[in-house]
């Protein structure tokens, strides 16, 4: 027995080898595993592959490949990815008004964002398929991804990107691996039908988080966390959401997590979108009676998504989690951004809803101050220089260089009175 692809919808079920990425009803697709599959594979695995040194092991999305993609290892693309720290910083926790706060800082992985975790899996995964191109649209992070995970395996890379609105360090990245960038006269949505209509017709992989190898990879997020935490579960887990994949891997992650039985309860997801790209809140404030689209815009280029396709897997997550939808402005997010950069550890700023929707959830009486809380950071900070020098009402902003001579009285006149720092 091995994996099969289940429609969320219908429940119709495909071979796991067969290449697609929705049902014939236009319902996303789930990995799903065999119950043997599951048989023997259990916290103290992990452990202990985590202490071992296996470039496979070592890797945070494949110490739990049983349940990720059963490939044979020569079969497997890995940098290795995942394996990234958690944080607890006093000051963020007064910050968001809590006791106990941690950050996943997925912006430690190979090309700084989360994205890797679902790019391992998915590149081997189209290997295995005999694919010699893959393809996304993306708003800068998951073509950095595609692109570096491409030149791994040799494969030609074509992604299409919102033109004008990738951060710099995401398209240095995606033009230096190697990849064919095209540049689309349009927003990420129409990017996203360009890239599924040139898939279906040019026989290219598509590496989005439609493919539903991504989300398992993405699931490793959580489960990481968990062993962090060594299986005692925090009470929410909060995530920036765009497109949605993360939102729903992170759904899918609990849901196995608490019927293998590696934990005993599940943590509630908090899903947190910036107020001009805010579809899935505005669905959710509805009671998911309706799906919204929306016409995006957010200093938060990540997540400058209107239509995001993961809404149905993302949506049943919130439900199982008894998770709730937030929104915050790009102030709010900005100001939150700047509190995690002068902490030292810094992200870009669509990573920083997490927090600022933590801040506004504990503010709202919604988390208990009590609560035990992981916020993840899914981007780096050197992704987006631009936004560490952009000005916005309310927020601080950074010192800025001064220019001098090269004379130690330049520097004097310049510091505090009596010439001394501080
Ligand atoms: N944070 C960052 C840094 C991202 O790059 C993204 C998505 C998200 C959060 C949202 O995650 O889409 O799973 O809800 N970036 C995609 C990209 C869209 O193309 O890089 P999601």
């Amino acid at each position: 027995m091995t994996e099969q692809l289940r429609c969320v919808l219908c429940r119709q079920t495909y071979p796991v080898g067969e290449v697609r990425y929705e049902c014939d009803c236009h319902g996303l697709l789930a990995v799903e595993h065999p119950p043997a599959a599951w048989q023997g594979v259990d916290t103290e695995l992990f452990d202990s592959r985590q202490r071992g040194s296996a470039e496979i092991d070592l890797s945070g999305v494949w110490r739990f490949r049983e349940v990720v993609r059963a490939l044979p290892p020569a079969a497997i693309i890995t940098h290795p990815e995942g394996a990234t720290r958690l944080y607890a910083r006093a000051a963020l926790c007064r910050y968001a008004g809590l006791e106990s706060l941690h950050f996943k800082h997925e912006g430690e992985n190979p090309t700084g964002s989360f994205k890797d975790r679902g790019m391992t899996v998915a590149t081997s995964q189209a290997v295995a398929q005999g694919a010699t191109a893959v393809a996304c649209a993306s708003t800068g992070n998951t073509s950095a991804a595609l692109a570096a995970y491409a030149a791994r395996a040799g494969l030609q890379a074509l992604v299409f990107l919102p033109a004008g609105k990738v951060a710099l360090g995401k398209m240095a990245q995606t033009l230096a691996y190697g990849a064919r960038c095209f540049a689309v006269r349009g927003d990420f949505d129409a990017a996203m039908r360009l890239v599924t209509d040139v898939c279906r017709t040019l026989g290219v992989h598509l590496l989005n988080s439609k493919n539903p190898f991504r989300i398992e990879g993405q699931k490793t997020i959580v489960w990481e966390i968990l062993q962090n935490l060594a299986w005692d579960p925090p009470d929410w887990i909060a995530v920036p959401a765009g497109n949605l994949g993360n939102t729903s891997a992170f759904g899918k992650a609990i849901e196995e997590a608490v019927a293998a039985g590696w934990i005993k309860r599940a943590p509630r997801l908090l899903a947190v979108q910036a107020t001009g790209a805010n579809p899935f809140y505005l669905s959710y404030a509805a009671g998911f009676r309706t799906r919204h689209r929306v016409q995006a815009d957010t200093i938060a280029t990540a997540i400058r998504i209107g239509d995001p396709v993961s809404f149905d897997k993302a949506r049943a997550a919130i439900e199982y989690t008894r998770g709730v939808v937030t929104e915050v402005t790009d102030p709010e997010l900005m100001a939150a951004k700047r509190m995690i950069d002068q902490s030292g550890l810094g992200c870009e700023p669509a990573s920083a809803c997490s927090l600022a929707g933590v801040r506004k959830m504990v503010a709202a009486g919604v988390i208990a101050r009590g609560e035990r809380v992981v916020c993840v950071l899914t981007g780096n900070l050197m992704k987006d220089p631009d936004a560490v020098l952009e000005e916005l009402p309310g927020v601080a902003s950074v010192a800025k260089p001064v220019e001098i001579e090269p004379t130690l009285d330049a520097v004097r006149a310049l510091l505090a009175p009596g010439g001394r720092p501080g």
